[in-house]
């Protein structure tokens, strides 16, 4: 299954690339921001094709996980923004890690906790 492996690494690199947005300031922070946004792609288009699997076979949670997929990416956009105006709060972050693992979870739960 080469998108779930698309899928996996991706996620592997987002978490990097995401802490590293808001951990670090101004230029180097813009930085990740875009890679991070570069990754957007393999995630979107390897998620997209496991839908297409998986949504059939299992659409109540198989949709919630496509729905808890682009809500995580809205959620980023939502903070990086803030961080760009200076307008970050604990709330923002919150929410982005609570979505971010439940999301995360679901998938591991979804493709049978498979690790590469
Ligand atoms: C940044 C957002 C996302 C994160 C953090 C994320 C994370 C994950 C993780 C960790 C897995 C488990 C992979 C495995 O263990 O092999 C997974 C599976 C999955 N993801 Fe995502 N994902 C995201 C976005 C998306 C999007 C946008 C879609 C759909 C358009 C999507 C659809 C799926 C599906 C359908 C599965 C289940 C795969 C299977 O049934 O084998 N994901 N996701």
């Amino acid at each position: 299954m080469i998108w779930v492996n698309i899928h996996l690494i991706s996620w592997l690199l987002l978490i990097v690339t995401v802490l590293l947005s808001f951990a670090l300031k101004d230029k180097l922070a813009t930085i990740f921001m875009m890679i991070t946004r570069v990754l957007y792609i393999p995630i979107l288009a390897s998620g997209f094709m496991l839908a297409l699997f998986r949504v059939p076979r299992d659409p109540v949670l198989g949709s919630l996980k496509v729905i808890l997929g682009l809500a995580v990416i809205a959620l980023l956009e939502i903070g990086f923004a803030r961080k760009n105006r200076n307008n970050l709060s604990a709330n923002i972050l919150w929410t982005l890690g609570i979505v971010f693992v439940a999301t995360s979870l679901l998938g591991l739960v979804l493709a049978g906790w498979y690790f590469f």
